[in-house]
């Protein structure tokens, strides 16, 4: 089977599915960044991608990032309420619980797991560039992190057991904080809804909206997030381009210069001189377009790549054998398979196709345009799907597969 990038009909029933019959455009229309929405049954008979015992197996790993959240209900002070520490763990930590009131959290649990990176599929009603990671949280009876805000949008999903949620009403524009705390609680905390979440119930909650869920019994919370660059970083890169095409000649120069009432005023000229200079520099779609697609698919900072690189020889040899013996008639056929933390984008641009990998960018002509379609939408490639692009893109492809965007396998989850 080849997932092709169009919203096909099956990828379009599975959007509706998901939004509990809702229409995808009518849920970023009326939904998506503006209120909360919950779903029941988003996905009915849900049975858990990962057991709480692998969960906590990933937690001992150091390339994991691991939380674990305690509350101490009987706590002098609020600040020493919610205690935090972080991954990796030891058996001898998880040994150390308490009954209740703790949360075990892990994140980006899909970058390890396949069949968790295949839950990210069902989420493509939002662009994959917008896409973060999944959360996986195991939690005690009555565990939680605390009332909170955070500044993503992100679908909650009870993956195991019950949790009640409460929300706030409107977004935050500024929260105020417990202090001395060293997990982001709020002080103050006042909700405006209340859902009690079963399996396969999801919880969309849109960015600076105060929640607060705590786990009725065991439970597993699957947080479907998404990233969205700052201000900050966007001005940054910007400036950084600019800075780059500018050398110590260039200068404020003042041949309008006109003789001043008082040498100590700077007059309104010479502001207006340095805004119109300011404003000559505006960016422009042909420019931000490659910056903005390298920043928004490289991959989250300090990871370390999950795979033994491949001599380029031994990535050819691979390629072929794909190739070759992954015709449909194999016994045991070969898939290219997407590495489930590359993050691939492409710009359909003026004059040619900019496919962004990993933060990386490769300039294609026009015609790229059917083979970016199949690169960047299926997660699984069978060699048929490929053919009409070979031997075309074979070099990018045997590169691609040396630096571990992809790999080749014949098990499937
Ligand atoms: C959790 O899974 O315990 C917390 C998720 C969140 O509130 O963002
Ligand atoms: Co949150």
């Amino acid at each position: 089977m080849n997932r092709q990038s169009k919203v096909t009909t099956d990828s379009y029933d599975g959007f509706r599915q998901i939004l509990g019959g809702m229409d995808p455009q009518a849920f970023l229309r009326d939904y998506w960044q503006k209120k909360p929405l919950l779903i029941r049954n988003a996905l009915p008979n849900f049975k858990t991608l990962v057991q709480p015992n692998e969960l906590a197996g990933l937690a001992l790993e150091s390339e994991v990032e691991s939380r674990l959240v305690t509350e101490k209900v009987t706590a002098k002070n609020k600040a020493q309420r919610w205690q935090l520490k972080t991954g990796p763990f030891t058996a001898k930590d998880f040994k150390a619980l308490p009954k209740t009131h703790w949360t075990l959290l892990v994140q980006a649990v899909d970058h390890f797991l396949p069949q968790v990176a295949a839950l990210r599929e069902r989420f493509r009603f939002i662009p994959d560039w917008r896409i973060d990671d999944v959360m996986i949280s195991y939690a005690s009876d009555q565990g939680s992190v605390g009332p909170h805000v955070d500044n993503y949008d992100v679908f909650l999903l009870q993956g195991l057991g019950m949790r009640r949620w409460q929300v706030g009403g409107a977004p935050m524009a500024e929260e105020i904080l417990i202090e001395g705390c060293p997990l982001r609680v709020l002080r103050s905390f006042k909700a405006d809804q209340s859902f009690e979440l079963h399996v396969g119930d999801i919880l969309y909650v849109p960015p600076r909206f105060a929640h607060w869920g705590v786990s009725l019994g065991d439970g597993m919370t699957y947080s479907i997030g998404f990233r969205s660059p700052s201000c900050a970083d966007l001005l940054a890169t910007h400036m950084e381009q600019l800075l780059a095409n500018l050398g110590e000649q260039d200068r404020l120069t003042d041949p309008w210069l006109k003789l001043q009432s008082h040498p100590a005023e700077i007059r309104p000229e010479a502001i207006k001189y340095v805004v119109d200079w300011l404003l000559s520099n505006q960016p422009n779609p042909n420019e931000v377009q490659h910056w903005f697609g390298k920043m928004v698919t490289s991959p989250k900072t300090g990871k370390e790549p999950g795979y033994e690189a491949l001599s380029n020889k031994e990535a050819r040899a691979l390629f072929g054998r794909y190739v070759k013996q992954g015709s449909r008639t194999a016994k045991k056929p070969l898939y290219l398979m997407r590495s489930e933390d590359a993050r691939i984008a492409f710009i359909d641009a003026k004059d040619g196709v900019l496919l962004f990998v990993n933060g990386e960018e490769f300039l294609l002509s026009k015609n790229a345009k059917n083979f970016v379609a199949v690169l960047a939408g299926a997660f699984r490639i069978n060699p048929a799907g490929l053919a009409p692009f070979l031997p075309d893109y074979e070099s990018l492809l045997v590169s691609l597969l040396q630096a571990g965007v992809f790999y080749i396998t014949d098990e499937l989850e």
